[in-house]
């Protein structure tokens, strides 16, 4: 790397922040109609402090995106992709607690501007769709209203552009193809999946067991918790056979594919080993994103029914009803949320062969270090 230039020019805070133009952007519609309405300013601030944050927002996606959309990801762009993944949730954050400021403004207040907006809407936020479309979000999984209104509410340029990034895949499926390669499932003689289902099956006969043998609980009980053991030994067998995985997935429950999905929960159950610490890294960033993003659409439904009740939105939506059935139908990485059923307590899981656990480990040893200096002096 070369050495960083000095600047030649001197640099002055209001040029370099172009606060003229940020400044001069709050152009409020009321008062071209007569008087100004004092919480229209409010109004856009909140709104365009929100877009200055996706800007953001996209620009460490598109960095992390170059670097998860390949065919190895070296150990040293996880650290970063993970770094990233986290500012976003730090962003995430407070995102959601603007929505506090944005409520001190009154339903009424809200009535002195409203009817100047239309049709603008938060449909027409661009970055909104871009980071939902790269984060994994497809037009065939959106709800029908979403589907049908998506599109044609948006400019030609507008629409084009969201259109070409569906096409590529998305962070969802690059996220998808990393967790599919994880190696180590196969380590000489040993087989991960083979031993996985003989703790499972140790665990579940150890849980039957202690359910038959419980003397204080009622025979109904006892049925009731007998059914619900059943149930979670269908749910490990469906994980380890391709076919009834396949019709979970076709069933919706899962949206990653079995060998991602069965990465994941390698990476969770071990994550202890230092070769899966920045692995669970990026798949506890990517789980609270989802989190984040899904609180958010909470948030801002609660706020949009407390300002209009059960009128229609300005982008001529339902309002409420349609923004809620957004916050439970637009996630990204729900699979991240029910791979916890497939979880063994550590003191249950097979221990993985000296040579596998040192190939997980970081090589370097103190006394190594050592033995080399001693040689040298
Ligand atoms: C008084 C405050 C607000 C009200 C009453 C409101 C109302 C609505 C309504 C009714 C919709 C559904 C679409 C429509 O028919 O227009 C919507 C969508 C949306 N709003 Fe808001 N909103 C408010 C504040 C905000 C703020 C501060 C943001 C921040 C950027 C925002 C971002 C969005 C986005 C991104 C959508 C599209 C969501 C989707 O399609 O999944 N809204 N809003």
């Amino acid at each position: 790397m070369c050495a960083m230039q000095r600047n030649t020019t001197p640099c002055y805070y209001t040029d370099y922040l172009q606060l003229d133009k940020l400044l001069g952007a709050q152009q409020p519609e009321s008062p071209k109609y007569g008087q100004e309405a004092h919480e229209e300013m409010l109004f856009i601030i909140v709104h365009q402090a929100y877009e200055l944050w996706f800007k953001q927002i996209l620009h460490e996606m598109k960095a992390i995106y170059g670097e998860f959309n390949q065919q190895t990801i070296p150990d040293e762009a996880l650290g970063r992709i993970a770094s990233r993944l986290e500012r976003i949730v730090s962003i995430q954050k407070l995102l959601i607690d603007q929505i506090s400021i944005m409520e001190t403004m009154t339903p009424l207040d809200f009535l002195d501007f409203r009817d100047y907006l239309v049709p603008a809407s938060g449909f027409q936020s661009i970055q909104f769709k871009e980071i939902e479309i790269t984060l994994g979000l497809k037009s065939e999984n959106r709800t029908n209203f979403d589907k049908a209104s998506f599109y044609n509410r948006l400019n030609a340029t507008d629409r084009e552009h969201l259109q070409a990034l569906e096409e590529r895949p998305s962070l969802f499926d690059c996220v998808e193809n990393w967790l599919a390669r994880i190696p180590f499932f196969e380590y000489g003689d040993f087989k991960f999946w083979d031993a996985y289902a003989d703790a499972v099956d140790r665990m579940l006969t150890s849980d039957r067991a202690i359910i038959e043998n419980n003397d204080y609980l009622a025979e109904q009980d006892r049925e009731f918790q007998l059914k619900d053991l059943a149930n979670t030994r269908r749910s490990f067998d469906a994980l380890l056979d391709a076919d009834s995985y396949r019709e979970m997935q076709a069933a919706g429950q899962f949206r990653l594919s079995q060998k991602a999905l069965l990465g994941a929960v390698f990476i969770n159950l071990y994550r202890d080993e230092p070769m899966f610490q920045q692995p669970f890294r990026v798949l506890t960033a990517l789980t609270e994103i989802d989190e984040n993003f899904t609180t958010w659409r909470y948030r801002h439904v609660m706020m949009v029914q407390r300002m209009l009740g059960s009128k229609i939105g300005t982008g001529g939506s339902s309002g409420t009803d349609y923004l809620r059935q957004t916050t439970e139908n637009n996630r990204f990485f729900k699979d991240f949320f029910s791979l916890s059923t497939f979880l063994l307590p550590r003191s249950a899981l097979p221990a993985l062969p000296e040579p596998l656990k040192k190939a997980l480990n970081f090589y370097f040893h103190p006394s190594e270090v050592k033995s080399e200096q001693s040689t040298k002096v």
